[in-house]
């Protein structure tokens, strides 16, 4: 079999396995089998660029993030449908459509579960998936088809032939998958989302495909629009259509023939409201026969053959007892109702989250006060507001501890950021979190110790700091017993061996590196990569006062006092030392010093990288470090030139080896790398298919372009493909700085 026809063929098995793991739910090979399925068709796809497709399973991310949506037309509009909460009404819609069809007609009806989600139109022509949007209005909205692209169960293609096939349906978060996002957003400082609704809603709404596909999206398909080549003449019929072209539909479904069992179907259902993975707000109820749908018509809003039957929201009250505070792995502190228990849709509530600061302070929820909660999502316990006819006098607002509860460490709010935090970096609290981010890849990839492996070292004893794991016994690792997911005990064996290889090779990871993996406020791994640059080594940084001096010179600026100038002469050598390493801009002599200053090492890395290097913990790394014969050097992945400092790149086609490769080669020579093209874009670096948002943009603002052999041009080599991560890049070609320039902004 030739490359071409192996590429046909893996995809064709890769959509297979899709549809059993992802609409079916019964996968037929492991996630290995798989994974080599895939591997095989990522190489053989990168070894012929040409024979990519956009229906390959491997194209469900791509595209460059958009500056906004497109609008699409909806024809037909995608409507609502007419509710209520009372069966009455039912009975009414019934009685309804008898007067309204003629005499004679028989019909049936689906019940069906109503997910609380955001409606999409999904547009399949001769089987290609062309086009996904958003209701909007009903009449127009957004064109999400690169966000949609990356849901799993949506299939690219469908086996048939249908010229025209709008299929309508519900994008929703699963409540497991909302539970854990929202996790990660209060551990992230941000504000949660209020339930898997908004979070779904905007996850859709986000620009970047890359992002979208890391949210737990899902979708299930249960009407239709525009069709064209195609008929069905019952809902049921149309439902197994949509499911043997490998469609998901609605999990659940009843066909009744009355309306006694129209009512006994929306029972059924409401006693299984919490099985299903995903909100459900109550029932809806179609006419089955689609012949009768145009009979019947429809009101400017929704149509006369359905409705939906909404469900009561669940609630309870209950008495707060008292409010705790617990420390999340990243320092984060949220306070915490502890409630009278309470029976609450399927268990009994004792505690419920209370959000931050800000929440409280909102809700004014006193301790002593009787709360109502719900479960956000159906899984997530909240308290959404107090009784305030049954606030007992005595009860008072509920101030956040100045003071960690578990370290009685300073807690601080940091600018943008609605969580409060513990900011000592020893905090009891932190140590799991803190050892996962100094073992994690961007820092120092210590892969065998992974997050049980780091909570197990933590309770055991073993490591308080990350800086212990070079203390551990090599011996006494590899007999330390790990309690699996399937909750076997074994031992750590072998990977002892990996670990302390892993730990050895750390000793000589640059810098930046290090310096990320310590955790320090606000320095993640591109911050880490500024900071570490103007230094030779850990110890030189950790002795140089260039950081109090950066932060110095910023607030002498705010100020503009006489010692400014002073700084100002300091600064300018130690600005030369950024020039050299090609970290500071200064191609642009319009720009003040200051300003170019700027974009290297900003106030709030300055302030942070301060307050780290005066405080007691880094002094202890440095003596640990110091003892451990460790003195990261910068760089020493790459050395780095100055070829392309100053420059900004934006990347767009298909090139002779990975994006990453470029991406990496342009920051190692002084560049830096955006996702799209603005004025600031110094070039485009176009491959073969070059994107369409970024190239048309980047015409339009007449932006440089270049290609492969330019780009090598440009830095000065002869070969554009960038080396390997092993092989040395090209020797740095210095630019020399110019002295004078540097107070052209400050006079
Ligand atoms: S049929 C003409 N079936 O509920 C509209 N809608 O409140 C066709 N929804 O906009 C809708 N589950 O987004 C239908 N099984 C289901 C549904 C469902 C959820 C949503 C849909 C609609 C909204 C109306």
């Amino acid at each position: 079999m030739n490359d071409a026809q192996r590429i046909l063929d893996l995809r064709e098995t890769i959509r297979k396995h899709d549809r059993l793991y992802y609409v079916e739910a019964r996968p037929t090979i492991s996630d290995r089998e798989y994974d080599a399925l895939w591997d095989e068709l990522a190489a053989l796809e990168r070894a012929h660029p040409e024979l990519v497709t956009p229906d390959s399973p491997t194209q469900r991310v791509s595209g460059e993030p958009l500056t906004k949506f497109n609008r699409v037309h909806h024809d037909p509009p995608m409507q609502s449908l007419d509710k209520t909460y009372d069966k009455a009404d039912l009975e009414q819609f019934d009685a309804y459509l008898r007067k309204r069809l003629p005499e004679g007609t028989m019909w049936d009806y689906v019940v069906e579960p109503k997910i609380d989600g955001v409606s999409l139109s999904l547009r399949y022509e001769h089987g290609r998936l062309v086009r996904a949007a958003t209701r909007g209005n009903g009449v127009e909205g957004d064109d999400i088809t690169a966000n949609v692209r990356t849901i799993r169960s949506i299939p690219l293609t469908l086996p048939c032939d249908v010229p025209l096939l709008e299929v309508r349906g519900e994008v929703y978060m699963t409540r497991e998958g909302f539970a854990a996002l929202n996790r990660a957003e209060e551990e992230a400082g941000r504000e949660p989302f209020a339930n898997p609704r908004n979070a779904c809603a905007g996850s859709l709404k986000l620009l970047d495909p890359r992002e979208v596909a890391k949210r737990p999206l899902d979708a299930v398909l249960y009407a239709a629009g525009a069709l064209d080549g195609v008929a069905f003449s019952t809902h049921t019929e149309m439902m197994r259509a949509f499911a043997s072209w490998g469609l998901r539909t609605p999990p659940w479904q009843r066909l009744c023939l009355d309306m006694g069992q129209v009512f006994a179907a929306i029972d059924e259902l409401e006693g299984l409201r919490h099985a299903f993975p995903f909100e459900i707000d109550g029932a809806v109820l179609k006419v089955n026969q689609r012949a009768l749908y145009p009979i019947l018509g429809s009101t400017a809003h929704a149509p006369s053959s359905a409705r939906a039957y909404k469900y009561a929201p669940e609630q309870a009250r209950t008495r707060l007892r008292a409010i705790t505070v617990q420390v999340g792995r990243s320092g984060v502190l949220t306070p915490v109702a502890e409630l009278e228990p309470v029976s609450l849709a399927g268990s009994v509530i004792a505690r419920a989250t209370l959000h931050n600061a800000d929440y409280l302070r909102e809700k004014d929820i006193r301790v002593g006060d009787m709360v109502e909660i719900s479960k956000h999502g159906d899984v997530i316990p909240a308290v959404d507001r107090v009784v305030p006819e049954l606030r007992p006098p005595e009860a008072v607002p509920f101030v956040l501890p100045t003071h960690c509860p578990v370290c009685g460490g300073d807690v601080e709010r940091l600018e943008g950021e609605v969580a409060t935090r513990c900011v000592n970096p020893e905090c009891p609290a932190q140590r799991v979190g803190r050892l996962e981010l100094f073992v994690s890849r961007n820092a120092l990839d210590i892969a065998a110790i992974g997050g049980r492996m780091a909570e197990a070292l933590v309770q055991a004893g073993l490591v308080t700091q990350p800086l212990d794991l070079w203390s551990l016994d090599p011996a006494a690792l590899a007999e330390f017993r790990l309690v699996a997911e399937d909750g076997t005990e074994r031992r750590f064996g072998k990977k002892a061996q990996e670990v302390m290889a892993a730990l050895d090779r750390a000793r000589d990871l640059p810098l930046h590196r290090w310096l990320f993996a310590l955790g320090i406020p606000g320095i993640g791994v591109t911050a880490a990569r500024i900071v570490a640059a103007p230094f030779a080594s850990w110890s030189a940084l950790f002795a140089d006062p260039l950081f109090e001096d950066v932060l110095a010179f910023y607030e002498a600026t705010e100020r503009k006092t006489e010692d400014r100038d002073l700084l100002a002469g300091e600064i300018a050598t130690r600005a030369q030392a950024l020039a050299e390493r090609g970290l500071l801009q200064r191609d642009d002599p319009d720009k003040s010093f200051r300003d170019r200053f700027l974009l290297t090492i900003k106030p709030e890395m300055a302030r942070e990288m301060t307050r780290f290097l005066r405080s007691d913990y880094a002094h202890r790394v440095a003596a640990r470090l110091a003892e451990l014969g460790i003195d990261p050097k910068p760089l020493a992945e790459a050395p780095v030139g100055t070829a392309l400092a100053g420059k900004s790149f934006v990347i767009t086609g298909t090139l002779s080896k990975p994006r990453e490769a470029f991406e990496r080669l342009i920051r190692e020579n002084g560049g830096t790398v955006q996702s799209s093209v603005s004025k600031k874009t110094s070039y485009l670096l176009i491959g073969a298919d070059p994107g369409g948002s970024k190239y048309t943009k980047a015409q339009a603002l007449g932006t440089p372009m270049l290609d492969e052999a330019q780009f090598a041009a440009l830095l000065g080599q002869a070969d554009a493909a960038p080396a390997e991560p092993e092989t040395p890049p090209p020797s740095p070609a210095a630019t020399p700085y110019v002295q004078d320039d540097l107070f052209g902004g400050l006079n």
